[in-house]
């Protein structure tokens, strides 16, 4: 039997976790990820993927995670293989909670060298670095910056170090109150940003980049990294949102919680997009230039706006403080494992964890230098670039280990997982929400991330060869 709360603690109302929960979905993914991806893979029809990945395949997913988590009551490893001894099943399903924690620990691994870009830039907002720069100016800037592996080994050990603190307090004391204020105030001054790029000559440009999808160019690779970052941007897959759902208390609905955080998690990305692009197009900037896009755009902007250096120290202030509240969700799934199952105080918990990450980080840290040694002489699908530690840990996770995981979890919640047992936690009786909950979670969502991943190796083709005389009527 599952334990009726869990031993690390409950939020201490349904909006905290929807603000614990939306600090963990909201990060880099959403304001530096989200963005360069899109220019990387062609704008809209990538951006429209992206979006219904979210509706079918994130939403459903999410509301499993989180049920699994409020019924198992503990870290990811033994929900799951409470949950599966309960319905009768293999202890083995204790391996997608283990699977979870790796994941966490890689992506926090480089996640926490890119927050550190995030702190170094803060440190050159306020000091009224961007003023007046010309646009070769700022990518210098930025270049010479990653140039630098000392200077990004501090910032990433001073980002690990903030996580530290905060999860070896416990999730909820500082991560409650540091997300109710900093959340919207993030918001706000994306909506300034958003605001000042309407008034560039590149809006209406951007828009029609970033919504008008040209479905010529879009191919596997980018389908793939947009259903990867749907998983990646909503925190699923991985165990995160499943230990923030093991603290939920039991009267909260789940339905409502996910679709609010789905909802601002999408708002923000889509925000950070067109505040981004119609400066790339303004100023003449190369869309598809990879991880540096946000720390070029965004401070030739700051540069010229009236009150930039105040408004681009907030900007990177609160975009260090969202990757912060995710950082934190990242390192929770391995610290409540080790309490459980290693008899670790939580401080020592952290502090394991904690450190591994941050050596892993350093592989990251040395994979952006031109030169670099660590670099990796194959091409992944789609891809005709050198690929560094850092892409590879970001395929790696993103867009399998997090996809499979998720796979995993539907099934459980939607095979394994008793009707009854799904449908007294998801509390929404048998109506059509709950009906179109459990298609999405049996078959819609699972059949699309395998659908995905086997043609990635082309093993689908002879069923598209079948249906190509349709499809070119469509295309006609
Ligand atoms: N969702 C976070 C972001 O978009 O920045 C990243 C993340 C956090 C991914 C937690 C996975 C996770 F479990």
């Amino acid at each position: 039997m599952p334990p009726k709360t869990s031993v690390h603690g409950t939020w201490s109302t349904r909006w905290a976790f929807i603000l614990a929960a939306t600090g963990s979905a909201v990060g880099l993914g959403n304001i530096w990820k989200f963005p360069y991806i899109t220019g990387e893979n062609g704008g809209g029809a990538f951006v429209l993927v992206y979006l219904f990945c979210i509706a079918l395949i994130g939403i459903p997913i999410m509301m499993s995670e989180i049920m699994l988590g409020r019924r198992g009551r503990q870290s990811p490893v033994n929900t799951m293989h409470t949950l599966a001894i309960e319905s009768g099943h293999h202890p083995a399903w204790k391996y997608l909670g283990i699977m979870g924690v790796l994941a966490g620990f890689l992506i926090l691994s480089y996640y926490s060298v890119i927050a550190g870009w995030a702190l170094e830039y803060l440190t050159k907002a306020s000091s009224g670095d961007f003023a007046g720069q010309t646009p070769d100016g700022i990518k210098t800037l930025f270049s010479n910056f990653i140039d630098d592996p000392k200077h990004l080994l501090l910032w990433h050990t001073i980002f690990m170090v903030m996580t530290f603190i905060v999860v070896a307090r416990g999730v909820r004391g500082g991560l409650e109150v540091a997300v109710k204020f900093l959340m919207p105030a993030l918001l706000v001054l994306l909506i300034i940003l958003v605001g000042y790029s309407m008034n560039t000559n590149g809006f209406g440009e951007a828009v029609e980049y970033l919504f008008k999808p040209d479905f010529s160019s879009l191919g596997w690779g980018s389908v793939l990294t947009a259903m990867g970052h749907a998983f990646f941007t909503l925190s699923l897959g991985m165990g995160a949102i499943m230990v923030y759902g093991s603290y939920l208390p039991k009267d909260a609905s789940i339905s409502k919680t996910t679709f609010t955080i789905a909802a601002a998690d999408t708002g923000v990305a889509l925000l950070a997009g067109l505040a981004i692009f119609p400066l790339v197009i303004a100023n003449n900037l190369e869309a598809g230039s990879g991880p540096g896009l946000i720390f070029v755009t965004l401070p030739l902007a700051f540069g010229q706006m009236p009150y930039g250096t105040l408004f681009g120290s907030l900007f990177f202030l609160l975009l260090s403080f969202a990757a912060w509240t995710s950082a934190i969700s990242l390192l929770e799934p391995a610290v409540t494992w080790l309490v459980e199952n290693k008899n670790m105080k939580r401080v020592t918990a952290t502090m394991t964890a904690g450190i591994t990450t941050w050596a892993v980080g350093i592989l990251t840290v040395f994979s952006f230098q031109d030169g670099s040694p660590i670099k990796f002489p194959f091409n992944f699908v789609g891809e005709k670039k050198e690929n560094g530690i850092f892409d590879l840990l970001d395929i790696l996770t993103a867009n399998i280990m997090l996809p499979v995981g998720g796979i995993l979890i539907a099934v459980f919640a939607g095979w394994i997982m008793s009707r009854e047992a799904s449908r007294d936690e998801l509390e929404m009786g048998e109506g059509n929400a709950y009906k179109t909950w459990r298609v999405l979670t049996r078959f819609i969502a699972p059949a699309l991330v395998c659908i995905v991943i086997l043609q990635l190796f082309g093993l689908l083709d002879p069923i598209f060869a079948l249906f190509a005389p349709i499809i070119d009527l469509f295309s006609k």
